[in-house]
């Protein structure tokens, strides 16, 4: 199976078949994620609050996720790799993004990048385009601007749902392939879904869109107190806390390792 490209992506969005994107920040979830055949992983900056121990994703440099892009890149041959631009990577000018966007393509070997913002980053999109490197936008709730919203509240309420449309249209002329769509009423998505030609892609954002995206750790039971749009199928919290207490039960009861387990 070949990796999957922004032209497999538009072309779904034409047949109407739903895809799912997952975050990743590391070689064996990538590899795991490879044999589910997850089209598209996205490391994102929510490395800082799942992978770094960081209270949020603001600290989060640019010189910590090229490693872990360049490792989930090297350990997944299918899917679509898109790498986050951490706060401070972007905003200040044209030339820091394509700075930030090339080291991604050149040290990380991802295929895409993302960026939160609307209108007021549509220069730094552009010129990214033009360099030859495909755009994910980010809408909604922004977590890196997290302090300028007031917290972690639903977005594009009432009259604010004008302005979010507003910031969709303008990432699709811009170029952008696809738009990550956060914690937004879910009428609110569908809409923007239906109107936009590109795929949105939703998070807290209802079921209408025409992907979904799940930071891995809540899929999969390990963070300690996921959001309420998120779904965990399994609990690796607790099945990774028994091994560790029966692997520990057995150290201090000389049962580990056996004689299978050794060598004379
Ligand atoms: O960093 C991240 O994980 C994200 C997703 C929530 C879309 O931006």
């Amino acid at each position: 199976m070949s990796r999957t490209t922004i032209s497999d992506l538009a072309a779904m969005k034409k047949r109407g078949e739903k895809w799912a994107m997952l975050t990743c920040y590391e070689q064996m979830t990538a590899s795991v994620f490879e044999e589910a055949e997850i089209p598209v992983l996205l490391v994102g900056d929510s490395a800082g609050n799942n992978f770094l121990g960081e209270e949020n994703t603001i600290p989060v440099s640019v010189d910590e996720l090229i490693p872990l892009a360049r490792a989930v890149v090297s350990s997944n041959s299918t899917a679509l790799v898109v790498a986050d631009f951490p706060f401070g990577s972007y905003e200040i000018s044209v030339e820091q993004a394509l700075q930030t966007g090339i080291r991604f393509f050149k040290e990380a070997k991802v295929q895409a990048v993302k960026l939160e913002g609307g209108k007021r980053i549509v220069a730094q999109v552009q010129a990214l385009i033009a360099a030859g490197i495909p755009v994910m936008g980010h809408l909604g709730l922004t977590p890196q601007s997290v302090h300028a919203l007031g917290g972690f509240k639903v977005q594009g309420r009432g009259e604010d749902a004008q302005r979010i449309k507003e910031e969709a249209r303008a990432l699709q002329a811009a170029g952008v392939f696809a738009i990550v769509l956060e914690l937004v009423p879910a009428e609110l998505a569908a809409e923007i879904s239906r109107e936009l030609t590109i795929p949105i892609i939703g998070i807290g954002a209802g079921v209408e869109t025409d992907a979904q995206v799940l930071v891995w750790t809540d899929l999969m039971g390990l963070t300690k107190n996921p959001p309420r749009f998120a779904r965990a199928y399994v609990d690796l919290r607790s099945s990774m806390k028994e091994a560790a207490l029966a692997w520990k039960k057995d150290v201090q009861n000389s049962l580990f390792p056996s004689e299978d387990e050794s060598f004379h």
